[in-house]
């Protein structure tokens, strides 16, 4: 593993062989005509990924670019809440692409249209989605089971928008079956701005070791075109060594920043040669959980309380919440009662130690079949 606390630049000088030669390090990075301030984005997590969530992570800083998460494309179109508030955003929450899934070429062109109408910048296609539900209506990873296919609904949002268009997809549908390499470089000609791949297949679902080997074949089959990187960076070292290892341009951390949301500020300082010094106190830890307490209710009033209950288990084990109090938590159905309860966790902080091993966000069990 590459050590932390040197400059990037240092860490990556020497790229493997094969991989795309780094030249110049630049922090910041353009994909279709944005010019993004960093290489280190966030990959989309549904349920987690939330405008609240990206809030409290931009005010750490380090986040080149979020994506919201996939949006089912009829539901946007006719304008479904659920939908629109998947899209919620805010002027502080840029740079930010929207991301969109269907298997009906139609309904993405008509979802893509919707959101240049709503005024957003850029549209990410979902291709990696495992789900059996969305696989079987021919959207999400199925896509990438069928080239001309996916090529004719990459030409046709292409042909629809202005903003750029980006593709999110896995190594391919298995290992028979790896078709990211040639799916990128055909979406490369089409004028595709970007692709983010994680490096696993749908077979895998999100077991078994991330690819890099895959991840470098898929960069090594563009000309020019940005490949981010992405699957199990859980810290600076993991995305730099993927960088180095598969040569990406930039790399999407899902997990990897709910566990530590500091993984940003800390890759930002890394890039610039600075020393990664950043040791957020408790109480910051504790801030952290209250502003997206509050962002999340003030976005969805008492409702919040409900979608908040799915962190409780990740906060309780990251910050070491007592167990009573993360019941509360869990249970917690206004902001007074929040309020009172997040002056109990700062009062008894220390009472249980900090578990980062259970505090994983949940996966999908079983058979991928059958998700
Ligand atoms: C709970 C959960 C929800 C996810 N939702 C999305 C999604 O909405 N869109 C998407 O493209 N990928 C989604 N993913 C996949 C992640 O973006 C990412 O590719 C994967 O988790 C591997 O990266 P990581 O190890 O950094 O999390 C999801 C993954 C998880 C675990």
């Amino acid at each position: 593993m590459v050590p932390e606390r040197q400059g990037e630049a240092a860490l990556i000088a020497e790229p493997t062989a094969n991989a795309r030669p780094f030249g110049e390090e630049d922090p910041s990075i353009t994909i279709g005509g944005r010019r993004l301030s960093s290489r280190y984005f966030l990959a989309p997590l549904a349920g987690y990924t939330h405008l609240g969530f990206r809030t409290v992570l931009r005010e750490i800083g380090g986040l080149g670019l979020a994506t919201t998460d996939l949006v089912l494309a009829t539901m946007l179109v006719a304008g479904k809440k659920k939908a629109l508030d998947l899209v919620a955003t805010s002027p502080a929450d840029r740079p930010l692409t929207v991301q969109i899934f269907s298997g009906v070429t139609e309904h993405l062109v008509a979802a893509a249209r919707r959101l240049v109408e709503m005024g957003f910048e850029a549209i990410d296609l979902n291709m990696g989605c495992p789900m059996a539900k969305v696989n079987g209506r021919g959207g999400g990873a199925r896509m990438m089971c069928d080239t001309g296919g996916a090529c004719g609904v990459v030409e046709a949002v292409l042909a629809a928008v202005e903003v750029p268009v980006t593709v999110k997809m896995r190594l391919g549908w298995d290992r028979e079956n790896l078709t990211a390499p040639a799916l990128a470089r055909e979406f490369e000609r089409l004028g595709v701005a970007a692709v983010t791949v994680h490096g696993r297949t749908r077979s895998q679902g999100f077991h078994g070791e991330v690819n890099l080997d895959g991840i470098r074949e898929t960069v090594e089959a563009v000309d020019s075109m940005p490949v981010v990187g992405n699957g199990d960076v859980r810290s600076p070292a993991d995305a730099i060594h993927m960088r180095r290892v598969t040569g990406c341009d930039a790399v999407a951390i899902g997990r990897g920043a709910m566990l530590d949301p500091w993984i940003f500020r800390r890759l930002e300082r890394l890039v610039h040669g600075q020393p990664d010094d950043v040791n957020p106190s408790p109480d910051e830890q504790i801030d952290f959980l209250v502003r997206h307490y509050r962002l999340v209710h003030e976005q969805h009033g008492p409702h919040g309380c409900l979608m908040f209950r799915k962190f409780a288990g990740w906060y309780g084990a990251r910050l070491g919440i007592p167990e009573d109090l993360e019941d509360r938590l869990r249970r917690c159905e206004s902001l007074n009662e929040f309020d009172g309860i997040a002056t109990e966790i700062r009062q008894r902080h220390g009472e249980r130690e900090s578990d980062v091993a259970t505090a994983l966000v949940r996966v999908p069990n079983g058979p991928v079949e059958r998700w």
